[in-house]
């Protein structure tokens, strides 16, 4: 209850920030019909400049958030990274996927050493995806020492993100002084149109906050929807069954609540929808995915046996025509092989509340004998209920804080300032 209050005064706050010219879908004025269309069109484009909610992801995903692909505007300089991004994760998915297997059964032999294990779904694949990604950009396997740097700085973008702590720019800044002195080890070339500055923050926020974060909560949605049903966790090894699964997880918890376009141009969809440049448009995810779909709040992977993904409201990397995820091939693959390596070793239990935003890093218990914990279940819910409670408040005073913050820093309002030039088409 308290909770469902907390977010509900969170959204205002974001409004707020955003102003009046921001809006957001699908509403009574473009529905879940015409939701892709208005979302793909070529005039909703801009990434940064003008939305006041720039300033606080600019604040969040520190430091370097002016050459993240993510926040780039479209221009020469967003090819570059694009083009540097995709050439990073591509390779044969046999590859992709050994690597992901090897990756978690080097982190699960060294963390989980009890019978029953309680972990923190998150905590528990950050330093795999940290292995992980590190090896994707370095081309060998990733030293401790790298790996507590990657793990500390992405937990640190993740946790302010969430609002549940406050930002530590010194632990981020950490990471950046060792990558600094690695770039000349980088497996492929870096875009040639950022400073050598540019190119470390390129691979911090990419590789090592976005990457690592969206993994490892991808994968705490997955296992814990796969400990709440049994029944589904039987019938991984079914790769057709496992799209399904995937596609379920994705389509209830997407990782992105709210993605947002700027216009840079007016927008006519028909002669009653207009909007003119410099609109805010916010395209809500799981309002999206909980339309065209009987029963759309039920976790049933069985729906999609008779649904494409092609067709249905379901858009978890994002829209083919205006820049969608570059992992959207790697990701199911990376993520198919470490899930089977859990699940070869354990069996999963959980009696929390699975939320999209999952502020508890999903409690579990990891299991290897195949019992059943019931009074270790019970104590969960019960701590599950109370955690829920104290970390709402924290969470809006921590969210009010950093909000206040990143207005008085005005990082990205800054940059555009001084940086005229970027990058209008
Ligand atoms: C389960 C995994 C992931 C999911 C569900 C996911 C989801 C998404 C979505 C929905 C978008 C589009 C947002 C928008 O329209 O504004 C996006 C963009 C992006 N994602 Fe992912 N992502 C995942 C993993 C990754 C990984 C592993 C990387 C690693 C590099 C990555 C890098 C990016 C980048 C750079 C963008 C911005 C693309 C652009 O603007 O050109 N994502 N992601």
């Amino acid at each position: 209850m308290l909770s469902r209050l907390v977010v509900a005064l969170r959204a205002k706050v974001f409004e707020k920030v955003n102003g009046d010219n921001a809006i957001t879908f699908p509403n009574d004025q473009v529905g879940p019909d015409r939701f892709e269309e208005l979302y793909g069109h070529p005039a909703a484009n801009g990434r940064s400049r003008g939305a006041g909610l720039s300033d606080l992801f600019w604040y969040w995903l520190s430091p370097g958030p002016e050459v993240h692909q993510e926040h780039l505007e479209a221009g020469p300089r967003y090819d570059d990274v694009a083009r540097a991004t995709r050439t990073f994760l591509a390779g044969p998915g046999d590859a992709l996927a050994a690597a992901a297997t090897r990756c978690t059964a080097k982190v699960l032999d060294e963390m989980i050493t009890e019978p029953v294990t309680h972990v923190r779904l998150r905590d528990l694949m950050m330093p795999v995806w940290a292995e992980y990604f590190y090896e994707l950009v370095f081309g060998e396997p990733c030293p401790r020492e790298a790996r507590d740097l990657i793990v500390g700085h992405a937990d640190d973008v993740v946790t302010s993100l969430k609002c549940t702590g406050l930002r530590h720019p010194a632990r981020r800044a950490r990471l950046t002084r060792y990558l600094a002195t690695r770039l000349a080890d980088v497996r492929h070339p870096l875009p040639e149109t950022l400073s050598p500055t540019e190119q470390v923050h390129y691979l911090q926020g990419t590789y090592f906050n976005t990457a690592v974060v969206q993994m490892s909560e991808g994968m705490a949605h997955l296992l814990l929807a796969l400990a709440q049903h049994p029944e589904a966790a039987q019938r991984v090894d079914d790769d057709r069954y496992f799209a399904h699964v995937l596609d379920e997880t994705f389509r209830l918890y997407p990782l992105f609540g709210i993605a947002h376009r700027i216009t840079t141009a007016d927008i006519s969809l028909d002669e009653h929808t207009t909007f003119p440049a410099g609109s805010v448009l916010c395209f809500n995810y799981p309002a999206y995915h909980a339309t065209g779909y009987p029963n759309p709040h039920e976790f049933d992977p069985g729906r999609w046996e008779h649904t494409s993904a092609r067709t249905a409201h379901h858009i978890p990397f994002g829209i083919a025509a205006n820049r969608p995820c570059p992992a959207w091939r790697l990701s199911p693959i990376a993520m198919r092989a470490a899930t089977r390596e859990v699940l070869r070793r354990f069996t999963l239990h959980s009696s929390v509340t699975h939320t999209r935003s999952l502020p508890s890093r999903g409690p579990c218990l990891l299991v290897r004998d195949g019992s059943v914990p019931r009074r270790r279940l019970v104590l969960m819910r019960v701590r599950d209920r109370w955690e829920d409670v104290w970390r709402s408040v924290v969470q809006l005073v921590l969210g009010t804080v950093m909000v206040l913050h990143a207005h008085r820093l005005r990082l990205a309002s800054r940059y555009f300032e001084t940086h005229q030039h970027q990058e209008i088409p």
